[in-house]
């Protein structure tokens, strides 16, 4: 699996190269025709799923490249290696050479291994999105408590020798892990297996996050039904297309490699995570199930953690979450109030056809007339913030303590394997991308939306100071929202 996993980082180096836009200042106007029948490529993980297959900025995948990625997947040789890196010096000297193409973590944790860890795994990690308030299943202790459920991923099946994903992490209202229940039984603090019960904790809640939240939710479902949708509906200097295109911005390129590159049997999510391909497509279709879309906090509140309903509890993402959501959404209704061209929107057949592109998952409950500031300002919330919680794996990728993408029985550190193949995953995510600290209004329309833009920079300058002073009050600062590390678009 080696020289599988090196041929993609020399791929990824080499597309480092030939991607030469890095800041929002730079990203082009939009500039092709709208056309109902773009090419498109099927991702066949859901019926009627499809990406768009042009990016209007970059070049595609060249068809000789195409046959590389292809011939990688068919002879590279897959071994399930199972050496774990136990020796933590000779990982430190392994990611010399591979680290600077990571992202940069944001912050060290020294004690990953406590219990009080399990703790800020659940509400800063890389899965922090999926903690919900304790309810069916919980013990007395716990009924005012938290938990991260797992357990149902030990429905997935995986390759021998690997051992399956699982475990529902159970906390007290304060936060103190109470136990977990593993594969059917449950282990408290201190009992035997209870640290390696954390370990798959971690595993389990990371795989998780970076197939299903960071992939199928904010790549394939969000980002790509609205990019989808404007190449088909609006013409390139129509206000609501040129107002989303920082946000979208290669967003097509990102996707675009992805039915060829990720998904296929032996292709690198299928050898980088110990699943057998049945079990994948399992998980897969789970993944990608229909679901309708909650905007951010709406969604906290029907899980009973937005942090009004958590007071004297540090839910660190969703503090910082809801923050970003708030002057996001107050942008999106700017923007609709505002915009002159935003003006009749309601009736406008472009916006229609937009808006009916999106698909029914997206507009649920929602009407073009009254929907469309909320679907925008759950767009906006997705490709920025969501999407630099849920990928920034460069901390958890710089220590093997944190989790494996394949669990090694009785090994609690990563497998030396999977962590090469996630390396190369998300070694692109540290290039150098749009961010929303950029000027975004020069790409605004027109004079209401630019004033719009202008003010979401205030609001971003002022919530830079807020959150620096909640970190400074934080037993564990929590960095990954801070606005100079939050990508404009999925562009990675
Ligand atoms: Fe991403």
């Amino acid at each position: 699996m080696r020289m599988y996993t090196e041929n993609f980082l020399a791929l990824f180096k080499l597309n480092a190269k030939i991607a030469p836009v890095t800041t929002t200042e730079q990203i082009p106007a939009p500039s092709k025709a709208a056309d109902p029948k773009v090419a498109q490529i099927p991702l066949p993980l859901r019926p009627g799923l499809t990406i768009l297959g042009v990016d209007e900025d970059q070049p595609g995948v060249p068809p000789p490249l195409r046959l590389f990625i292809a011939f990688n997947h068919r002879i590279m040789p897959q071994a399930d290696d199972t050496a774990c890196w136990t020796d933590s010096r000779a990982y430190e000297a392994w990611l010399q050479r591979y680290g600077r193409l990571l992202p940069e973590a944001e912050v060290v944790w020294e004690d990953i291994e406590s219990d009080a860890a399990l703790w800020r795994w659940a509400t800063h990690g890389m899965c922090a999105q999926g903690l919900e308030r304790a309810g069916e299943g919980a013990a007395p202790d716990e009924v005012d408590g938290f938990v991260l459920r797992n357990e149902f991923m030990a429905d997935y099946e995986v390759r021998a020798p690997f051992e399956r994903f699982g475990g529902d992490a159970w906390f007290d209202a304060t936060g103190k892990p109470t136990r977990i229940h593993l594969h059917g039984k449950d282990i408290r603090p201190g009992e035997p297996g209870w640290e390696r019960a954390k370990f798959v904790v971690r595993s389990s809640s990371a795989v998780w996050a970076a197939i299903v939240d960071h992939f199928a939710e904010a790549h394939f479902t969000i980002c790509n039904q609205a990019v989808l949708a404007s190449a088909q509906h609006l013409p390139p200097t129509h206000p609501l297309r040129r107002v989303i295109k920082p946000f979208l911005f290669h967003t097509p390129g990102a996707n675009g490699a992805t039915p060829l590159l990720l998904f296929p049997e032996w292709g690198l999510l299928h050898r980088t995570f110990p699943f057998t391909w049945a079990g994948f497509q399992h998980l897969l279709k789970d993944a990608f199930a229909p679901r309708p879309m909650v905007n951010f906090v709406d969604d906290l509140r029907r899980k009973r953690v937005h942090p009004e309903q958590a007071p004297g509890v540090d839910l660190a993402f969703f503090t910082e979450g809801t923050a970003w959501w708030e002057i996001l959404e107050k942008f999106s209704h700017a923007i609709v109030r505002d915009s002159e061209g935003f003006n009749g929107y309601a009736d406008d057949p472009a916006v229609k056809a937009w808006w009916g592109a999106l698909g029914p998952d997206m507009t649920a409950g929602r009407t073009l007339a009254d929907g469309l500031a909320d679907v925008l300002g759950q767009l906006f919330c997705t490709a920025t913030a969501f999407h630099a919680q849920a990928q920034n794996a460069g901390t958890y990728l710089r220590d093997p303590a944190f989790f494996s993408a394949r669990l090694v029985p009785g090994i609690n550190r990563a497998n030396k394997e999977a962590l090469h193949a996630l390396c190369t995953l998300f070694c692109s995510a540290g290039l150098p991308t749009p961010m929303i600290t950029g000027d975004l209004a020069r790409h605004m329309p027109d004079a209401g939306s630019k004033a719009a833009a202008l003010a979401l920079k205030a609001d971003i300058d002022a919530l830079d100071l807020a959150m620096s002073a909640r970190n400074s009050a934080r037993r564990w600062p929590y960095r990954l929202l801070e606005p100079h590390r939050v990508a404009l678009s999925i562009t990675v």
